[in-house]
């Protein structure tokens, strides 16, 4: 059997495994989808957002990249920002990292010339490696600077999408969605926190959109 057919091959028993121990399962999530949580996750194939945290389908909607970024040009994390935002009223964000990204560790390196694509998209993380560049500089060994920057580039990622328009407009009007930033161990399995960020959260005003004026205009 190709490594594809087995694929199918246990969809189909998933899926029959399912109806027998809930026989509305799939009736009731064709319904539609009320998710609380929205997941930014790098694509590594060894952190699958809903299995890490025993999660069922409907309960999380999920975007991921290279390295768990969010790129306030970037029309893809955009559009499910502000459609998890805006239509399902998540009220929680989570950024979740993880330990020994290799989207991180191509970042701390030369620039490939096989991958000029790929490039562009490692080209933030090395912007965020040059905001700390002395501390990240400073740790002794190879792993410890690729894990310090995994876990500043979560930080930076959770600050990021409070500095997107879509979540300060719901900070605004609903207090909501908290943004969390985790980052998961590949060798432990566990997820830590390392930033919470409340709707009440200031804002360094470079970033602030300023609602007080947009009411009087
Ligand atoms: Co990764």
């Amino acid at each position: 059997m190709k490594s594809y057919e087995k694929l199918l091959l246990a969809n189909k028993a998933w899926s029959q495994e399912k109806q027998a121990a809930d026989p509305g399962f799939f009736e009731q999530l064709a319904l539609g989808q009320k998710p609380e949580f929205l997941w930014i996750g790098c694509s590594d194939s060894r952190v699958p957002a809903e299995i890490i945290v025993n999660a069922k389908p409907g309960e999380i909607f999920i975007h991921r990249n290279i390295a768990n970024q969010m790129i306030a040009t970037d029309f893809n994390c955009l559009s499910v920002l502000q459609y998890a935002v805006d239509v399902l009223q998540i009220k929680h964000i989570i950024v979740c990292g993880h330990y020994n990204c290799g989207g991180i560790k191509a970042a701390l390196s030369k620039q490939s010339p096989s991958l000029v694509i790929t490039n562009k998209w490692l080209m933030h993380l090395k912007h965020i490696y040059r905001l700390y560049k002395n501390e990240i500089d400073a740790l002794p060994t190879e792993e410890e600077r690729v894990n310090r920057l995994v876990e500043l580039n979560i930080i930076e990622q959770a600050q990021i999408l409070a500095h997107t328009s879509i979540v300060q407009a719901a900070w605004h009007r609903h207090e909501r969605p908290m943004i969390h930033g985790w980052v998961y161990g590949l060798s432990d399995g566990l997820l830590n926190s390392l930033i919470t960020l409340h709707p009440d959260t200031e804002i360094d005003p470079l970033y602030q959109y300023d609602f007080q004026t947009e009411a009087a205009l």
